[in-house]
């Protein structure tokens, strides 16, 4: 137990305070739809050389909150340093997404390694220690990693999945015919996030987000198996080593087990995107625990009255609860910054 409830709104929030107002901040409130982060992003060369720029990284993390004033600064990296750091070699194909070279099955299990891991992540760490130093002492800074199921899918798949819904059928498959081979994989990753997370807190991260984009193409013993135990072996392991620093859990498109993922994993708080409501979220989880969300990010991309009524929708049913306000996913790049400056002035009790 805390002995002074904490001065950010945002902590406030995810150690189980509500408030009139929720504190917020948006998934992916750095990046393309602003003109700032394009004009740094031409200077970069490539988005990965951007990621390892500790001067430039911390410049766009900060970036949004001069804008919107967001309750919460997210480090600007991407999930997929965890493959580079272990020795698969990534790029991001300009316009297209990221690509990993081939992982030649568990003998490319095999040459992952962990012999340069925080080495290589050092400028990341860089980055944090420099974004908390140019951060006001009421706003939060959140560190993150992209949980083991989602990286997997990536380092199997080699990239994104082009099909609709994106469910990564291939490496579905993998998992269920071979869960040995897959297990080992998942280890490896649960190892690896656990570190990194750490790393990141001891730099001066205040909480920490683990992304699991993924979660939703599994149910029942996958679910259990893939997404809820390796979470579960991270918080444990984050809890121990920094017992103050919530973990925020976002398993995109479970649905309804958002409940039994809450209870099993540990987490402070979870991340709810925008296939369930508020009201339905809430009677799933314990009353202190803190959920995050969840507004569609088409809505943010559309504004107008339509942005109006969901923000409002959202903060009514949240009210009494403890609540941090965010998109269900990250922000569309073609966003325009007026309907954020909207979005904002809402949340806030400004004005529509
Ligand atoms: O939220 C933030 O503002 C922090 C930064 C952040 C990025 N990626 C920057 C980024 C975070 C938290 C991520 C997480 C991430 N990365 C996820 C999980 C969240 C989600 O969106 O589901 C995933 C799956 C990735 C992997 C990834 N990175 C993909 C699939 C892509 C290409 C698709 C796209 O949107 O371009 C990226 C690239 C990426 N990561 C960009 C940014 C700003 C765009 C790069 C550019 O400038 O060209």
């Amino acid at each position: 137990m805390l002995t002074n409830p904490p001065i950010q709104p945002l902590m406030r929030a995810l150690h189980g305070h509500s408030a009139d107002r929720p504190p917020f901040w948006l998934m992916r409130q750095a990046g393309r739809y602003l003109p700032e982060y394009r004009a740094l992003r031409a200077q970069a060369g490539s988005f990965l050389d951007l990621c390892f720029n500790p001067a430039r990284a911390a410049e766009i993390t900060l970036q949004p909150l001069r804008r919107f004033d967001m309750d919460a600064a997210i480090l600007f990296s991407d999930i997929l340093v965890i493959p580079h750091a272990l020795g698969q070699k990534l790029w991001f194909e300009e316009g297209e997404g990221p690509r990993l070279a081939r992982l030649e099955d568990t003998r490319g299990f095999s040459a992952l390694t962990f012999d340069a891991f925080n080495e290589k992540l050092s400028p990341i760490y860089d980055t944090v220690a420099r974004v908390r130093a140019q951060l006001s002492p009421e706003k939060t800074l959140i560190g993150f990693a992209g949980a083991p199921w989602t990286v997997a899918c990536y380092m199997l798949n080699g990239k994104g999945d082009a099909h609709a819904g994106g469910a990564f059928a291939a490496v579905q498959d993998f998992a269920n015919t071979r869960p040995q081979d897959f297990q080992r994989l998942i280890d490896i990753l649960t190892e690896a996030t656990a570190r990194y997370l750490i790393a990141q807190i001891k730099a001066g991260a205040d909480a920490v987000q683990l992304f699991d984009s993924w979660a939703g193409a599994l149910q029942g013993d996958a679910l259990e198996k893939w997404v809820i135990a390796p979470t579960r072996a991270i918080v444990t392991a984050v809890r121990a080593a920094c017992p103050q620093t919530p973990v925020i859990g976002f398993a995109r498109g479970i649905g309804q087990s958002v409940g039994l993922y809450a209870a099993q994993t540990g987490i402070q708080a979870a991340g709810i995107d925008q296939s369930i409501s508020i009201a339905k979220a809430s009677a799933l989880c314990a009353e202190n625990l803190c959920l995050q969300g969840n507004l569609a990010p088409d809505i943010l991309l559309k504004g107008g009255l339509d942005l109006t009524r969901g923000v409002e929708d959202i903060l009514r049913h949240a009210h009494g609860r403890p609540f941090v306000f965010n998109l269900g996913h990250g922000i569309i790049k073609e966003t325009p910054i007026a309907h954020v400056e909207q979005l904002s002035r809402i949340v806030k009790g400004l004005s529509a």
